[in-house]
């Protein structure tokens, strides 16, 4: 072979390697995203609607403040939606908060609440119409939503070798006489973990993260000790679900659904971090950057003006509901409730993964 065809040949080798790296690529170094959640959207043309605890009237203003200050992020690459995506699944408000979330500049990434399947009808209220978790799953197929036909959780590789898991967590809507509320607790069923654990199998090469609406673990004495039912804030099998998880090296996990400002617990080698709500006070929204190996994450407020902010406050300071046993009306009181949703001591911080 003459001398000129093989260096051609060492050339045409070279530029194969250089275009297989670039084709393949690496693992992501860096990735730059937000998480918002329970934005509970409810038009305020519909029926019914108010600000109480939840601030219904302004829900639309809110996620939309949330999504234009989101938008300002320089290498943002991606938003997660932690659930109670609407008020209780009205086609209406499912519309709504498709339209705001596609304002986003950057690929967003939802799951399902408790607030997102359909109702059940019941004589104690008068509800509005509500749509199955899978006609409410179906407004989120692809790139807007990244949820997949027929499904209500669903995986996707977001950054080169960063795979996101989303999982449906939630009971069905009934109302339970004894509890005066409809069950707003949540399990992750058999069918789920069968898949679960073959999608957390499949990936375990990658660096895995999960977003739920429950929790996987307690937040406060009161979600252990079933005060006011809050048990259901987290999920009935945690502990399975915890077990799974750590067996496959996952590290962190993503919960909304408490609507208490972000912090985080590390159980059973992976970190829990919960998501703010949009729709009740503190409204906060939080931007994560994350490596393989560490992750830092800092708490934004949603700009509103001053009488929504003395509005929401006040509305939640009102509320007997959401309090501990820790939390009675009386200036201690107050305080330890302020304070438990708000953990202004946790606004930023970083992580390094064991
Ligand atoms: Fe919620
Ligand atoms: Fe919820």
């Amino acid at each position: 072979m003459p001398m000129k065809s093989i260096k051609g040949l060492r050339t045409f080798a070279v530029i194969l390697v250089v275009l297989s790296f670039v084709a393949t690529g690496f693992a992501f170094d860096k990735v730059k995203f937000a998480a918002i959640s329970d934005p509970h959207i409810s038009i305020p043309q519909q029926k019914g609607v108010s600000d109480g605890y939840k601030l219904g009237l302004k829900t639309v203003m809110l996620t939309e403040a949330a999504v234009a200050e989101i938008n300002k992020i320089p290498d943002l690459n991606f938003v997660l939606v932690a659930g109670d995506l609407t008020q209780d699944a009205e086609p209406w408000n499912i519309d709504e908060l498709r339209r705001i979330l596609d304002g986003l500049n950057v690929p967003y990434y939802v799951t399902l609440g408790n607030h997102d399947l359909s109702l059940v009808p019941h004589e104690k209220k008068d509800q509005p119409m509500s749509l199955s978790k899978y006609t409410v799953a179906g407004a989120f197929i692809g790139r807007s939503g990244g949820m997949v036909p027929g499904m209500t959780y669903y995986s996707h590789e977001v950054a080169k070798d960063l795979v996101l898991v989303t999982l449906d967590t939630s009971r069905a809507q009934v109302f339970v006489p004894e509890a005066g509320l409809n069950d707003f607790g949540g399990k992750i069923h058999t069918g789920q973990m069968r898949w679960l654990e073959s999608v957390l199998k499949q990936n375990q090469n990658k660096t895995i993260m999960i977003l739920t609406h429950h929790s996987l673990v307690p937040w406060h004495d009161g979600d252990r000790t079933n005060h006011n039912y809050w048990r259901w804030f987290w999920i009935d099998n945690a502990e399975e679900v915890r077990a799974l998880l750590k067996k496959y090296g996952v590290k962190l996990v993503f919960s909304g659904h408490r609507h208490i400002s972000t912090r985080y617990q590390h159980v059973d080698d992976i970190y829990h971090f919960i998501t703010p709500a949009l729709s009740t006070y503190p409204m906060r929204y939080t931007v994560y950057e994350m490596t393989p190996k560490t992750i830092k994450y800092e708490v934004k407020d949603v700009p509103a003006p001053a009488e929504v902010w003395e509005l929401a406050r006040k509305n939640f300071l009102a509320n007997k509901w959401w309090r501990g046993p820790d939390h009675p009306e009386t200036p201690e009181g107050n305080k330890k409730y302020l304070e438990f949703y708000e953990s202004n001591w946790t606004t930023k911080g970083e992580v390094t993964f064991k």
